[in-house]
Parts: structure tokens; C-alpha cells; sequence
């Protein structure tokens, strides 16, 4: 085989692998998340909450995508772990895409409206 070949396969090769890695990193579903959060989260963390335990707003505009990160990462620390606790490992991922995709930093910030 020469050596131009090679480089170029060898170049092929890391590609296809690069964007396979990023497409599995963006798991989950934002427009199933959206539904999701409006369902789990907004009830408790809209503007003006009335519920049992109102909390403060929260959309994906609240916090940077490394502070959503975080957030899924350790949601076991958080004062409402136990509604967390009801929800899917599925759901939640579905939930992170929608906030990580609408975060302050990200290139389309989103309200939760
Ligand atoms: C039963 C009401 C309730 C539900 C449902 C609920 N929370 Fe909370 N949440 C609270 C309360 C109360 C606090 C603590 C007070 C506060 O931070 O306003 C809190 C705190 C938080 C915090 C920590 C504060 C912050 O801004 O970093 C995060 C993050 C959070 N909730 C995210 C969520 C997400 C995401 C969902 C949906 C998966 C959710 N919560 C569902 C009541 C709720």
C-alpha cells in the first residue's frame, strides 16, 4: 500500500470514530425533555409557583451547560431528590438534553415558557 493511502485511511479511520463519540454524547431527546421538564419540574419551579413546595424559576436559561452538568451529575444532593428519585434513567436523560441544549451558553438559550 503507498503512503499517501495509508495516511488517508488512517485519517478516515479517526474521523468516523470522532463522530461517532460525539453523536453517542448527545444522547437523549430535547423536544421529549422539553415535555418531560414541563411536566416534572415546571409545576414546582415555574415563576410565581403556588404548588406544595414552590421553588424559584428555573428554565434552561437558568444555568450555564457545565452548571447542568453538575446538576444531573449529583441531583442525589438536591433539596427535591425524591420527585428526581420518580423519574427514568431514560426521562432524565431526555431532560438534560433539552436544558444542557437550551442553556445560557448554548448557541439557542431557552425560557422555559
Ligand atoms: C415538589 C416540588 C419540586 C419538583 C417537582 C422539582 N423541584 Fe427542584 N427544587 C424544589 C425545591 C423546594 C428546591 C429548593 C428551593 C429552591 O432552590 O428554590 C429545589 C431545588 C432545585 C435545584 C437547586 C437550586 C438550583 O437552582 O441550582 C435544582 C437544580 C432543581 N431543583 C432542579 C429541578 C429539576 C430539573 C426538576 C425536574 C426534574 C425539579 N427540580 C423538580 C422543588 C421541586
Amino acid at each position: 500500500m503507498k503512503k499517501q493511502t495509508f495516511v488517508g485511511l488512517a485519517a478516515a479511520l479517526i474521523l468516523v470514530s470522532y463522530v461517532g463519540i460525539s453523536v453517542a454524547s448527545d444522547a437523549g431527546n430535547a423536544r421529549k425533555g422539553r415535555f418531560l421538564f414541563r411536566q416534572n419540574c415546571r409545576p414546582c419551579h415555574m415563576e410565581n409557583a403556588t404548588g406544595a413546595k414552590p421553588a424559584h424559576y428555573l428554565g434552561p436559561d437558568a444555568k450555564t451547560q457545565a452548571e447542568w452538568k453538575a446538576v444531573f451529575e449529583k441531583y442525589s444532593t438536591l433539596p427535591c431528590k425524591d420527585e428526581w428519585a420518580k423519574i427514568p434513567d431514560a426521562d432524565r436523560q431526555d431532560i438534560f438534553r433539552y436544558v444542557h441544549d437550551g442553556a445560557k451558553d448554548s448557541p439557542t438559550p431557552a425560557k422555559c415558557g
